[in-house]
């Protein structure tokens, strides 16, 4: 039987409408969320992707303000930007987009926001948070994917899952998001020796590779579920993930596409948690 196809796209705009009200009712209580972005330097798929955030934050209702700096801004001008913005009452939320020029130490920049106002769940306060199962800021890519399997009523209770990647961003987040649900996790990665032997045995497999079209239909046992983190280019230049969605698709239980599944889910959780940050303050 064919696979479902898990539409990433409606999940996150049902999630955004969601949010929309519940951001009318802070804003009758006095309180407008609002998220600061910066964006050092040129990388034009920077400068697409936080475009794509501030367009979000308007939608729904969010403030949003964004400090664009050239690539040679200095770390002290970076992380002064940072203080001022952890003691701004109107900021629920500070994003600092990655990667950033090779002269700034990410590490410091992320250790200098506010554990709560981290709404990428970056600080190690949040990723320690994480891993030992409370309550924080989770990875928003990640976190996404949990929503979406939540409501799509994929239980991972039980199950095994097999995370393809170790990213900070992405694949050890996860992994301890999959483990918080009660999963048996198994993490792979480039030195992972025959990665088909662990694939083979997962009941999910979250694919967080960057590699186009990495994984095929022989990598996954029949019924599987199959997330794909993946965002690249194929030989026509197509949008494709780190899965081969035409075959996969053949014997897999439920797949996400590549465009309109895991990546709308990202934006919707950085809104999902400006909006908590700022309930927290409303409190
Ligand atoms: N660069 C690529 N993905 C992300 C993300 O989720 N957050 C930030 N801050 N930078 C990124």
């Amino acid at each position: 039987m064919a696979a479902a196809i898990i539409d990433g796209k409606a999940i996150a705009q049902d999630i955004r409408t969601e949010l929309k009200k519940e951001i009318e009712k802070l804003k009758a209580n006095g309180v407008t969320p609002g998220l600061a972005v910066i964006l050092v330097g040129d990388d034009q798929a920077s400068h697409t992707y936080v475009r794509n955030k501030d367009k979000a934050c308007a939608e729904v209702g969010i403030h949003s303000e964004i400090y664009r700096y050239p690539a040679d801004l200095s770390e002290e001008v970076l992380l002064q930007k940072v203080a001022e913005l952890n003691e701004d009452p109107a900021i629920h939320g500070i994003l600092v987009q990655l990667p950033l020029p090779a002269h700034l130490s990410e590490d410091k920049v992320i250790d200098a926001i506010s554990p709560e106002k981290d709404v990428d769940g970056f600080h190690p306060v949040n990723v320690g948070k994480m891993a030992i199962g409370k309550e924080a800021f989770y990875s928003c890519t990640p976190y996404g994917i949990i929503k979406m399997l939540e409501r799509e009523n994929i239980s991972l209770e039980g199950k095994h899952v097999v995370v393809v990647g170790r990213s900070n961003i992405v694949g050890k987040p996860a992994a301890l998001l999959s483990l918080k649900e009660s999963a048996t996790v198994t993490v792979c990665h480039s030195k992972t020796k025959d990665l088909s032997a662990f694939t083979r045995q997962a009941d999910v497999v979250i694919a967080a590779v960057g590699k186009a079209k990495f994984l095929k239909k022989d990598d996954f046992k029949p019924g599987a579920i199959i997330i794909d983190v993946g965002m690249n280019r194929d030989e026509n230049g197509k949008l494709c993930g780190d899965v081969d969605f035409e075959s996969a698709k053949e014997t897999a239980a439920a797949i996400t596409p590549v465009p309109g599944g895991v990546g709308p889910m990202t934006i919707t959780m950085l809104l999902y948690n400006t909006v908590q940050s700022a309930k927290q303050k409303a409190q």
